[in-house]
Order: C-alpha cells, then sequence, then structure tokens
C-alpha cells in the first residue's frame, strides 16, 4: 500500500464484494455527477463525532448505534424516520438515565444502502440470479431484470440520504427531541409493555428528575441541553465509487473526508488489510468503525489498526464485534489483550446480531435471548479483563415488526409471518429494542460503578 493516499487509491487494489454494472460508462456518468453534487455533512460535524467517541474510547460515555440492516426506497416516508428516531432517542434516554454515562448517538440511517452478501447469486425454485446487493445497487424483486445493477440508483440513493438528513436534523434540533418529549414517550412504553413492573420504578425516578429540573428552572425553553441533541449518521462503506465520489477536501484542515454520512465503517466480509476498502478508509479522516467477526486473528486486527489510526487518536476508530452468543468468550479476549499491549485507543462496541442469525419457520430470525446474552458476554469479557465496554450497534425500526423472536411479548417463529418487513436481515422491533436498552443500562451502570472504584495497588 503507498503511503500517498487519494480518494480513487482503491480503484489498483483486489476488491471484494463488487456489483457488476453492465455499462461501464454509464457508472461513470452517475459518478461524476455525484462528484458535482453538495456534501451530505460536514468535516466539523465528523470531528465533533470524533471527539464525542474519544471520550467513549476514555470510559466516559457509551456509544448507542443503530437502524436499518438495510434503507430501501420504497419505505423511505416521515413516518418510518419519525418512529425510529423517536424509538432511538428513548433508549439514549434510559441509558443516560440508568446507566448514567452520556450517550453518544448514531443512526444507521441516511446512507445505509449498500449490502455485503454472503452469496453472488441467490436461488429459488431451481432458478438462479445474482443477489440483492441493496436499493443503491439493484431491485429486491426476483427476476432477472430487477437484479441487474442500475448505477442511477446511486442518485436515488443520494436524495433519500438527504432528504432522510435534513428531517433528522429538523428533530434533533428543532425541538421534537427535547427530553420532556423523550421522557414521555418513554412513560407510554412503559405502560403497554408486558414486563411494565420491571420498568415503572426506574419511570418513577425519571418523572421525579425531570420534575425537580423543572422546579429548578431547567427546562426546554430555557436550556439548550434540554430542547435539542446531537444525532449523527453511519453506514457501511462499501460501495466504493460512491463513497469516492462524495469525498472531498476540509477547506478548514485541508484533510480528506466522507461526506455521506459521519461515520462509516467497513465490513466482516471486505476487511483485507491489501484491499480496497481499508485503502479507501483508511485516507478519510471521519471516525470510522471496523467489524470484527470469529475470523479476525489478533495479529491481524493490530495490523488493521495500524492502517486505519497509525497516529493513535482516540475516537477514530471503533471496533464493532459481532461474534456471537457463544463465541464471544472465546474470541474477545485475545483481541482485547492484544490491544492492550500495543497500547492502542480504541471504542469497543457489540454488535449481537450478525453472529446470532438462525433460520426458523423458514424466516431468517434473531432470538432476542440471544442478542441480550452477546451483549452480557461482551460485557462480561470487558470486566474481565479491565476494559471498557463502550457501545452497542444494533439493527432495530421503530415499527412493530416480527422479524426477531423472543422478548417481553415472546414472539414465536409462528409470529414471524405476520409482519416481517425487512430488505435484509431481521431486526429488533420498536419494543424489543427498547427492551434492550433497559437491560444494557443496567450493564453500564455496574460498568460504571467498577471503573469509580479505586484500584488499589497490590503491595510488595
Ligand atoms: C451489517 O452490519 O449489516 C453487516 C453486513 O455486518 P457484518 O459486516 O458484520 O457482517
Ligand atoms: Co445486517
Amino acid at each position: 500500500m503507498s503511503e500517498r493516499w487519494t480518494p480513487s487509491g482503491w480503484r489498483r487494489l483486489p476488491i471484494q464484494q463488487v456489483p457488476d454494472y453492465p455499462d461501464a460508462a454509464a457508472l461513470e456518468a452517475v459518478e461524476r455527477q455525484l462528484a458535482s453534487f453538495p456534501p451530505l455533512v460536514f468535516a466539523g460535524e465528523a470531528r465533533k463525532l470524533k471527539k464525542s467517541l474519544a471520550k467513549v474510547a476514555a470510559g466516559e460515555a457509551f456509544l448507542l448505534q443503530g437502524g436499518d440492516c438495510a434503507e430501501s426506497f420504497d419505505e423511505h416516508s416521515a413516518d418510518n424516520i419519525r418512529d425510529f428516531f423517536r424509538v432511538f432517542l428513548q433508549m439514549a434516554l434510559v441509558l443516560t438515565f440508568a446507566g448514567g454515562s452520556p450517550v453518544v448517538k448514531v443512526g444507521r440511517i441516511a446512507g445505509q444502502f449498500a449490502k455485503p452478501r454472503s452469496s453472488p447469486t441467490e436461488s429459488v425454485d431451481g432458478v438462479a440470479l445474482p443477489s440483492y446487493r441493496g436499493d443503491i445497487v439493484n431491485g429486491i424483486g426476483f427476476t432477472a431484470q430487477d437484479r441487474i445493477p442500475d448505477p442511477k440508483r446511486q442518485l436515488e440513493a443520494y436524495r433519500q440520504s438527504a432528504a432522510t438528513l435534513n428531517l433528522l436534523r429538523a428533530f434533533a434540533g428543532g425541538g421534537y427531541a427535547n427530553l420532556e418529549n423523550a421522557h414521555r414517550w418513554m412513560l407510554g412504553f412503559v405502560k403497554d409493555s408486558p414486563q411494565s413492573s420491571a420498568y415503572e420504578d426506574l419511570a418513577q425516578r425519571m418523572t421525579e428528575t425531570l420534575d425537580f429540573m423543572r422546579a429548578i428552572g431547567i427546562n426546554p425553553e430555557t436550556h439548550q441541553e434540554v430542547r435539542q441533541t446531537d444525532f449523527y449518521t453511519s453506514h457501511e462503506a462499501l460501495l466504493l465509487g460512491y463513497e469516492e465520489a462524495l469525498t472531498r477536501v476540509d477547506s478548514t484542515s485541508g484533510d480528506w473526508y466522507a461526506t455521506s454520512g459521519h461515520m462509516l465503517w467497513i465490513g466482516d466480509r471486505t476487511r483485507q488489510a491489501d484491499h480496497a476498502h481499508i485503502e479507501f478508509a483508511r485516507g478519510v479522516k471521519n471516525p470510522v468503525g471496523l467489524k470484527c467477526g470469529p475470523s479476525l486473528k489478533p495479529d491481524d486486527l493490530i495490523r488493521l489498526i495500524g492502517l486505519l489510526n497509525p497516529e493513535n487518536e482516540p475516537g477514530r476508530l471503533t471496533l464493532i464485534c459481532r461474534f456471537g452468543a457463544d463465541k464471544v468468550g472465546e474470541h474477545l479476549p485475545g483481541l482485547i489483550r492484544a490491544v492492550e499491549r500495543e497500547g492502542r485507543a480504541v471504542v469497543w462496541s457489540c454488535d449481537p446480531m450478525h453472529g446470532n442469525t438462525i433460520t426458523a419457520s423458514g424466516y431468517k430470525t434473531r432470538p432476542f435471548e440471544r442478542v441480550m446474552k452477546e451483549i452480557q458476554g461482551f460485557f462480561d469479557v470487558h470486566q474481565a479483563e479491565g476494559t471498557y465496554a463502550g457501545g452497542i450497534h444494533l439493527e432495530m425500526t421503530g415499527k412493530n415488526v416480527t422479524e426477531c423472536t423472543g422478548g417481553a411479548r415472546a414472539l414465536t417463529a409462528e409470529d414471524l409471518q405476520d409482519r416481517y418487513h425487512t430488505y435484509c436481515d431481521p431486526r429488533l422491533n420498536a419494543e424489543q429494542a427498547l427492551e434492550v436498552a433497559f437491560l444494557t443500562a443496567d450493564l453500564v451502570k455496574r460498568e460504571r460503578k467498577e471503573h469509580e472504584r479505586p484500584r488499589i495497588e497490590a503491595a510488595e
């Protein structure tokens, strides 16, 4: 890998998961057009997120990242965005209050369109077609026509990302997201939950705290911190032609930034050190994530960290671990020890979704208890190693879908057919997502107590 970095340098290297576009000239024309469009996010915002993530790396904040597995063109509506944002804020409130920690909020949204696939083709009843690679590449319909990669879809993905981001910015900054609203929504959830008694005590304490704040004059009208929130966007940097077209020089610092979203991550299938995706990611100054699955060896991780964060800048790199509930205890300690040995500053986050996918009643699903088991295992390993479990990364929606089994309503495999809407992997529904937040908040609290306990040096 050469030292001098350019946004197009990845094109010289081997690459995984590339769509087979039939018309190279049409693709180039779209990429040229995208390159002339305004950036979706600003470098200054990405820098601010990096600073917040540096706090997570230092054990002073917690990262909540989540959203659709794959956004779709058909489901692009204000209602969907609002419902997602609403449940996400409730989760953040629960984690902040019960966990006693500031929460850094990052959506898998406004750009999460491209999907890596385990096989280049998909077969149904003996017919094989190219796999669906996300709405930014081809159509989900099982017809030969739908599955042809169409570069024009990238323009639609850009348009949708811009519209989604616009609404999210309005929600986050315009008063909708104020703390008292989030609290009211959370109370609604607690009232309707089959496990409401488990959450009532916490909800009551939150009510008292907000009443107290109001009594002493801290309210949405008087205090900006109560009125608005910082919300960031993220997606997998998979379709590199699109990412390159939106990579720009920041006039303030002279550095390159990806402007398609605040944070980008590299997936578990495209993280080869000498391949295109790592080459692209190493040159943009945004915060970046790296998915860490069971096949990642400690030495390879250290090499990847050297490429992605050579200056050891805190907040630059988030390691998103996705081993599976039964494998986290086996794989995570080795990676943590290597990172500690090398003195690398990273955010450790847990994706409890991608290692826990099974098939039931003909549907891809994830049992809620396995999701929680992986999160629990992640915290346990960090506690044993004396390191900080810094965040969770979820596939979730604000809608009442039936895609993951279990949770307080004990969804069964038979229930999956009712409202199974995902374009790719099964997501937690709104209730399940909030339950994860309540259960994780207990773990965060335990961790913070541990963190604050004065360490007594062993005597000679
Ligand atoms: C994803 O996050 O949707 C994904 C494909 O994850 P991974 O790269 O960890 O498999
Ligand atoms: Co997924």
